[in-house]
């Protein structure tokens, strides 16, 4: 049996990995392998990409060039980290994946969605998210939440923070869109609430849709 393939998605700010901490807490009380992973990165290959992203590098080249980058590090990413803990039977939670590329270079990029579906298709291959959370909220919100945690940590605004309130008002459509589209992979959360509501939303629909992840270990290793 493979293991478990859950990813996070949302606008800046939405508050995914404070979730994805919570969960991580939860399967691993249920008795999982938990692996947390993020993107772009996930691999020391495809940190090495993400920095080049991030960093403003691949800006100036146009975001045909970010794609294929993304694409790049999502290979890497998958190959060394996501499909050998599947193999495992681990449980892989991904801080972002491909929705991410959909959103941001897609729809709000103005990269034709025939190009985004053809290099996913080389990308992913076969492997897909089992679930897909997407934690949406007003743009507004989650800029300011993501300014706050910046002021934390005293670092400037990365490539796509920068980027004017209308591209971060498309992307929210963009991802509620995906779930509209893709509803019996995705969750659309409401994430403009306090973190123990969204975290309890979360776990509903986890259970919901992956029943098994919460069966006693016995049980599973039974089956
Ligand atoms: P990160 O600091 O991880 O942001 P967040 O906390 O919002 O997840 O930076 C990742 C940035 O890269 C984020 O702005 C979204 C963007 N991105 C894309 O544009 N395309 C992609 O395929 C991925 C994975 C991320």
């Amino acid at each position: 049996m493979a293991g478990t393939f859950i990813t996070f998605e949302g606008g800046e700010g939405a508050g995914k990995s404070t979730q994805i901490e919570r969960l991580r807490r939860f399967l691993e009380a249920e008795g999982h392998d938990v692996v947390v992973t993020r993107e772009p990165g996930g691999s020391p290959r495809a940190e090495e990409i993400r920095a080049f992203i991030l960093g403003g590098r691949a800006k100036d080249r146009g975001p045909v060039l970010e794609t294929i980058l993304f694409a790049a590090a999502r290979l890497d990413h998958l190959d060394t980290t996501i499909r050998p803990a599947l193999a495992a039977e681990k449980v892989v939670l991904s801080d972002r994946f491909a929705d991410s590329t959909r959103a941001y270079q897609g729809a709000s990029g103005g990269i034709e969605s025939g190009l985004i579906e053809a290099i996913e298709r080389v990308t992913l291959d076969d492997t897909r998210p089992d679930l897909t959370f997407i934690l949406d909220l007003p743009p507004e919100t989650g800029l300011a939440r993501a300014d706050k945690r910046r002021a934390g940590t005293g670092g400037p605004a990365d490539r796509f923070e920068g980027e004017a309130l209308a591209f971060h008002a498309s992307l929210r459509e963009a991802f509620r869109s995906i779930a509209e589209r893709e509803p019996g992979r995705c969750v659309l959360i409401d994430a403009d609430r306090d973190a123990d509501t969204v975290e309890a939303a979360i776990r509903t629909a986890l259970l919901a849709r992956l029943p098994h992840l919460a069966a006693p270990k016995d049980l599973r290793d039974a089956s």
